[in-house]
């Protein structure tokens, strides 16, 4: 069948939220609606508040396309909502966000099924830092369910370790402190179950922290990733592994770190990821032959298909 712009009836595009990272997804609608409407879509862009049912059900709309990132948004929540009111959504749904979102949790789920994730440990009070200082410095500390870098602090002794958690804890209950991977870091796109072109990315920051993702130029972003044929064929494999296996679905992006030694090691799964001009998902859609207007199509086509 022919998909025309008339058969996806009215689009909700969902942004901005209240999330931590409800810039950044503000930006991404703002590019997925344009995108939608040069394709000539009956697109709306909706800033999500904590009206959206009311605006969802006398908007009239047939479905929507998700681009919220982080809580509320990303975690299940809105994808909640949007069963509820029995509206077809792009990507994942509840049981992959929540999933997805709690970086813990996934961790948890790969060890189990013996993929590759860093060491970790979940730090509940000031009594686990000694705990997680056992691991070895540097470590990574990061708040459970936040995005964008946000929160997040390399650390190199204990008492950086103790500041770090503060700090983490600005943003969420549950924190963790994760094993840190000296090497290379490298980011997979998943689209209809198949993996896109590994991009590797290069930034003179310590992490790929928030100004490297959104501020400044210095970041390098490789496509093709300069991995070997089967290094990259075997990431894209283990990609779509640690995907579905926090229940994942449609699109979205698997963050990957190399040792110096070879090994891969999975960091976390986004489900929305971001969809801005200079984002990673369109740069690995264009290197498969895809512009914006096309992706974006093809990921709404999706909600076309599946079953609620
Ligand atoms: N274990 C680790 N070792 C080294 N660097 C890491 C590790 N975990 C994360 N990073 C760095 O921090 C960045 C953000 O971490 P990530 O877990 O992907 O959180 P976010 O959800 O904020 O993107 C990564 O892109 C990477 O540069
Ligand atoms: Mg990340």
């Amino acid at each position: 069948m022919t998909v025309r712009p008339q058969n996806f009836g009215r689009v909700a595009v969902l942004m901005g939220g209240w999330s931590a990272e409800r810039e950044v997804s503000l930006v991404s609608g703002a590019a997925v609606l344009a995108g939608l409407q040069e394709r000539g879509v009956d697109a709306h862009g909706i800033d999500v508040g904590r009206d959206i049912c009311k605006v969802l059900k006398s908007g009239n709309f047939d479905r929507a396309f998700i681009v919220l990132h982080g809580r509320g948004g990303e975690d299940g929540v809105i994808q909640g909502v949007l069963e509820t009111l029995e509206l077809p959504y792009t990507g994942t749904g509840v049981l992959g966000s929540a999933l997805a979102m709690d970086k813990a949790r996934s961790k948890r789920l790969w060890s189990g099924m013996g993929l590759p994730t860093p060491e970790y440990i979940l730090i509940r009070g000031e009594e686990d830092l000694d705990t997680a200082g056992a691991l070895g410095f540097p470590l990574m500390v990061k708040p459970v369910h936040e995005g964008s870098s946000i929160g997040i602090s390399k650390v190199g002794d204990a008492t950086a370790l103790q500041r770090g958690w503060v700090m983490a804890r600005q943003f969420d209950q549950e924190v963790l402190a994760e094993r840190w991977i000296d090497g290379k870091e490298y980011t997979v796109t998943v689209l209809d179950g198949e993996a896109l072109p590994v991009i590797r990315l290069e930034t003179p920051h310590d992490i790929y922290d928030y100004a490297a993702k959104y501020e400044v130029d210095t970041t390098g972003y490789f496509i093709p990733s300069g991995l070997s044929e089967a290094a990259e064929a075997g990431m894209q494999e283990l990609a779509l592994r640690a995907f579905r296996a926090v229940g994942a679905s449609g699109w979205g992006r698997v963050d990957i770190m190399v040792d110096d030694q070879g090994q891969p090691w999975l960091v976390e799964v986004n489900t929305v990821p971001g969809m801005t001009g200079h984002s990673l998902v369109p740069m690995a859609a264009a290197a498969a032959g895809m512009d914006f207007p096309a992706l974006v199509w093809r990921i709404l086509s999706a909600t076309l298909e599946k079953k609620q």
